[in-house]
């Protein structure tokens, strides 16, 4: 007889303090390699890195370190040169470019510095556009976009293009964009990179929501106070993970050094 998890629970064998979270990014001795021969960059060796269910981590250290690198392969927009990598238990480092696009789709939503907005369409239209992808039909790919637009405080810019909206407005139609497939994943590289300071909040507040609502957050940054808004913080240094559970109170130290 096989026990599953509430009926091990029922019998106290797990501690239930210790709930069982589910991986949803599994980096095994991942390495990346760009161009070969006097060229040859290593930008990643040996990464290890576990990111659970419902994680928000920021992801620092110097320019070149490899982070935009990682963050590539966890958003499978691109392949790892060796060894494996795990979204949601599915090995995703071998697929093919369609299938890689599939998964970005349905289970990953991105965010970037510079906001990638289509200039020519409006806010609601950028928001529906991945949905067109995904084979939603076009009434509820409306209803989405402005459930995700006014979920990001901009139910009163659904017809304004980028050019009619400021900075920090045009990364919310971003962020809306990027969760209006409901992803497991949200990816961020420098999100705030482009904002000032009172827009860096208003974003940040943004990201802790919908985590706090369960999507897994990752994130980019070079701003200390913007990684100590986050849970965990991964230190990345020459291509490899040096530390990869840093509290908000650690960071000072391992700046500082
Ligand atoms: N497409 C590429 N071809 C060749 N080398 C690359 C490529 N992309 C990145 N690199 C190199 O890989 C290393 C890691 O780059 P990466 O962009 O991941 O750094 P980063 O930590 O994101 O830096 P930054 O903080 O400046 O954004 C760097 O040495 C970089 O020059
Ligand atoms: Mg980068």
């Amino acid at each position: 007889m096989t026990l599953d998890t509430a009926s091990l629970n029922e019998l106290n064998v797990i501690d239930t303090k210790e709930q069982y979270q589910p991986v949803t990014i599994r980096l095994e001795n991942v390495a990346k390699t760009y161009g070969s021969g006097e060229t040859e960059v290593k930008a990643l060796s040996n990464v290890c890195l576990n990111i659970t269910q419902g994680e928000y981590c920021s992801i620092m250290g110097a320019s070149g370190s490899g982070k935009s690198t990682a963050m590539n392969i966890i958003g499978c927009l691109d392949r790892p040169t060796s060894g494996a990598y795990y979204l949601e238990s599915e090995d995703v480092s071998q697929l093919s470019d369609s299938q890689l696009a599939s998964i970005r789709n349905q289970k990953l939503g991105f965010v970037f510095q510079q906001f990638h907005l289509l200039p020519q369409m409006t806010a609601l239209e950028n928001v529906m556009l991945p949905m067109i992808y995904a084979g939603v039909s076009a009434n509820e790919r409306k209803e989405r976009a402005i459930v995700a637009l006014t979920r990001v405080g901009l139910s009163n810019r659904l017809h304004n293009k980028p050019n009619q909206l400021s900075g920090g407005q045009q990364q919310r139609v971003a962020i809306a964009r990027a969760i209006v497939n409901q992803p497991v994943l949200l990816l961020a590289d420098e999100p705030t990179g482009a904002l000032d300071s009172k827009t860096t909040q208003e974003v940040l507040n943004i990201f802790g929501e919908l985590n706090e609502g369960g999507i897994t957050v990752v994130m980019v940054t070079h701003e200390p106070d913007v990684a100590r808004r986050t849970g965990r913080i991964i230190w990345f240094k020459d291509g490899e993970v040096i530390y990869s559970h840093l509290s908000p109170d650690e960071l000072s130290s391992v700046m500082y050094h």
